[in-house]
């Protein structure tokens, strides 16, 4: 039985690249047979968060968003990063067979200390948590954007170390299943672009919220990058951002169709806001069963912890299962 998992921080609000590249393969993924656990990485939230209040109203706004997004919570465990304490004994197990090189390597960390985030201890060893979260639960499969890819590669550099110290003191020759990610079949999934053309993301100030609606959101598509050209000149759709955002939510032929007429130019050629209209109403058509289910999942915050719950007793009793292997295997047990 294959398992898969992966997690999502809850330092802000999730956004659309958030959606595409992570939690829509992880809603989809659950059709597959096998084990699936999904948590909220409350944990790495902290190592940039500083208001509390902020910080709990995000963990239960990222868990709504995965159960109103069609996440079932009868088809996989959802829970929280804090409910599985035994993570932290893992990840000391894995620091200790760790170098300093391999976390110095890191890009997501250089970039953060590039943008000028002031580095504690917590965001340095960010990749040996997030490499004992996935470890924990016996985990074959990492579906995650291709950001995140390097940390799933230091995973398996870390299983490795470990395994070779020790996997030779465990009745099956390893204590940590070797894990592979998977990224969303799409190019444009793996990387969407935000409301500039770079990658969207929290940090960038670039990202559009998956239940923006309205004026705001018409304010946030309003902001993609266009020129000067004259609707009638012929252009090539593929070189235009708002092509991206159009193709995250058109009907394949609904898209080829804009794009021929952008192509062709002349009289019937849409201009640059007319495109953005419809990006605004297709975006808010393709989320508003979610949103509606949204505000009743706010309404009945129970129901929401209730399957929290019963997700943490399922991934505790694993990650306790392989946290006495693996202490065991070094000769802490
Ligand atoms: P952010 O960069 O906004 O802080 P996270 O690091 O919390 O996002 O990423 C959560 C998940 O969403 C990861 O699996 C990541 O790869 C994916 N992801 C983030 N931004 C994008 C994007 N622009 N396109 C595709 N996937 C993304
Ligand atoms: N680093 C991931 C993010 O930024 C969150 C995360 C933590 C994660 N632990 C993980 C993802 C384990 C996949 C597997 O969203």
């Amino acid at each position: 039985m294959t398992t898969f998992l992966s997690g999502i921080q809850s330092s802000g609000r999730q956004h659309l690249g958030n959606y595409f590249g992570a939690i829509k393969q992880h809603i989809d993924g659950t059709a597959t047979p096998g084990d699936h656990f999904y948590f909220i990485a409350d944990y790495h939230a902290l190592t940039t968060s500083r208001d509390p209040e902020e910080l709990r109203g995000l963990v239960q706004e990222t868990a709504i968003t995965y159960l109103a997004l069609g996440l079932d919570p009868e088809k996989c465990s959802l829970f929280r990063q804090t409910d599985v304490p035994e993570v932290h004994e893992i990840a000391w197990l894995l620091s200790c067979v760790t170098g300093m090189g391999l976390l110095e390597r890191a890009h997501s960390y250089k970039d953060k200390v590039g943008n000028g985030i002031k580095p504690n201890v917590g965001l340095f060893t960010y990749p040996v948590l997030m490499a004992a979260d996935i470890l924990a639960y016996d985990s074959d499969v990492v579906p995650v954007g291709k950001d995140q890819i390097q940390h799933v590669e230091m995973t398996q550099d870390m299983a490795g170390y470990f395994n070779n110290t020790y996997g030779k003191h465990t009745p099956d020759g390893y204590a940590f299943v070797r894990p592979e990610y998977r990224m969303a079949a799409s190019e444009l999934f793996q990387k969407v672009p935000g409301v500039d053309g770079q990658k969207m993301s929290k940090s960038y100030g670039n990202s559009i919220w998956i239940f923006e609606s309205g004026k705001k959101l018409k304010k946030a598509i309003g902001r993609v990058p266009t020129d000067s050209r004259e609707p009638s000149e012929p252009k090539n759709p593929d070189e235009l951002v708002l092509f991206d955002f159009l193709a995250l939510f058109l009907e394949a032929k609904e898209l080829e169709d804009w794009k021929e007429r952008v192509r062709k130019g002349g009289p019937d050629a849409p201009g640059y806001g007319h495109l953005k209209m419809r990006v605004v109403e297709a975006m808010e058509e393709y989320f508003a069963p979610a949103r509606k289910r949204r505000e009743e999942l706010i309404a009945n915050p129970a129901e929401v912890e209730a399957a929290l719950q019963r997700g943490a007793a399922t991934a505790r009793a694993r990650a306790q299962m392989v946290r006495d292997r693996a202490m065991r295997a070094c000769g802490l047990k």
